[in-house]
Formats: C-alpha cells, sequence, structure tokens
C-alpha cells in the first residue's frame, strides 16, 4: 500500500491533536504533534534564557536544545522529551502557552524545526500536524486538512482538558489565549497559518469526534 503523509493545520485548540492520534491509530500510521516541538521549545527558552528577543541567547538555546519523541508501549502514545525529560504535562500549561506563538514566531527556531519535521515525516506514513505542516513542511502532502471551530467551543474543550490535568483557568483567560495566539500565528512573517487551496476544511464546531475522523480517513483511503 502506498504511504502518504497528512497534514493537518489549523486554529488552537479545535481539536488537531486528538483527531490526528485517531486517524493516525486508524491508518496504522506515525502521529508527530509538531505544536509540542514549539512547545518545548518554548519550555526550553522559558527555564534557561530570559530574554527570547535576544539572537545570541536563541542561537545557544537552539544548541542546548534536543527534542525527540518516544512510543510509550504502555499509554500506546507518543510521548515528547526535550534533553531527556518527559515533559508531555508541563508543555501544556498556561505559563507555556501564553509565551509559545512568540516564541514560534522566531524565524531561526522555525527553520531548526521545520527542518527535524521534515526529517521526522521524510518515510512517510505520517500523520502530522500544526499550523504550516501543509503550506511549508510538507508542500507535497497527498492530504491536507484544514480544522475549524468556532472560538467559544474551543475554549469550552480547552478549559475541560485542563481541568482534567489538575488546572483550573477562567474560561475568559482561555478565550484570550486562544484568539490572541491565533492572532499571532496567522500575522507572522515566517510560516503563519494559512489555509492552503488543496486542504479539505472541516468544521469540527458541529460534528462528533468519530465523524471528524471518519472524514479524514475515508479520504486518506481514497488516496491510498
Ligand atoms: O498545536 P498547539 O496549539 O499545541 O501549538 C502551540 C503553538 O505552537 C501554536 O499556537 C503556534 O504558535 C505554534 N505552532 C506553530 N507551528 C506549528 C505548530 C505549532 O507555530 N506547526
Amino acid at each position: 500500500m502506498n504511504k502518504i503523509v497528512i497534514a493537518i493545520d489549523g486554529y488552537s485548540g479545535c481539536g488537531k491533536s486528538s483527531t490526528a492520534k485517531a486517524v493516525a491509530k486508524d491508518l496504522g500510521y506515525t502521529y508527530i504533534d509538531t505544536g509540542a516541538m514549539y512547545r518545548a521549545a518554548t519550555l526550553h527558552f522559558l527555564n534557561n534564557y530570559l530574554s527570547s528577543a535576544n539572537p545570541n541567547d536563541i542561537a545557544k538555546g537552539l544548541k542546548t536544545l534536543e527534542i525527540s519523541f518516544h512510543f510509550n508501549p504502555e499509554t500506546q502514545l507518543q510521548e515528547i522529551y526535550l534533553n531527556g525529560l518527559h515533559v508531555d504535562d508541563e508543555i501544556r500549561t498556561m505559563r507555556v502557552s501564553n509565551k509559545v506563538s512568540e516564541i514560534a514566531a522566531i524565524p531561526a527556531i522555525r527553520s531548526e524545526l521545520v527542518a527535524q519535521q521534515q526529517r521526522l515525516g521524510k518515510k512517510k506514513g505520517v500523520v502530522m500536524d500544526g499550523r504550516d505542516v501543509g503550506s511549508v513542511v510538507f508542500p507535497d502532502a497527498e492530504l491536507k486538512v484544514f480544522m475549524t471551530a468556532d472560538l467559544n467551543t474551543r475554549a469550552e474543550r480547552r478549559q475541560a482538558e485542563l481541568l482534567e490535568k489538575g488546572e483550573l483557568v477562567p474560561l475568559e483567560e482561555i478565550l484570550e489565549n486562544l484568539s490572541s495566539r491565533d492572532r499571532v500565528d496567522s500575522t507572522r512573517e515566517v510560516g503563519p497559518l494559512i489555509k492552503v487551496a488543496d486542504a479539505l476544511e472541516v468544521d469540527t464546531s458541529n460534528i462528533t469526534f468519530v465523524e471528524q475522523v471518519a472524514q479524514i480517513v475515508q479520504k486518506a483511503r481514497e488516496i491510498i
């Protein structure tokens, strides 16, 4: 069977990661969360370098930045490691969410992470989600999806996810974080979030999770 690259891009918090994970599982593909990579880079800079605006700090920080994914057979999940430490929980706290779009707009950081993502997807058989996967990382991806959902729905879902992990965050704060990330992500100069012309648009506001996964899997099977 023909292996393909599936690129899933879209706004913050519209369910890209859980959808991409389920699509990958269904097809027996590897799931790669590029947002987690930008989040891990952000945690690295927050912990080690005070000023993200200082180009020397960025060069230094990139030299000591090591991101890797490991499959955990117990949970059946792909986990992210930053310099040898498992950081899945820490990268999804508001401390990181509030800084990630600023860090992700820095061209030197994007070019390093895009190169890593291209290496990770080179053998195909991957579902990769993010903001610029279909436009920059894999412009030749065989299937491109652009996911959307209305802002309130996204904020409510994100609030429930954070609560599950023990972080109680007011809805207002989440709304502000999502809309500000959308704004910064869509207007940055390098790799902005855009819907490319050949992407299949999936609006998840009024369809179930099972339906959105099925829609993408069906499209993929038509190509494979
Ligand atoms: O996907 P997630 O919401 O975890 O991504 C966190 C942030 O990482 C985004 O708001 C965006 O600033 C950045 N990002 C990016 N390019 C990607 C994936 C994520 O700039 N391909």
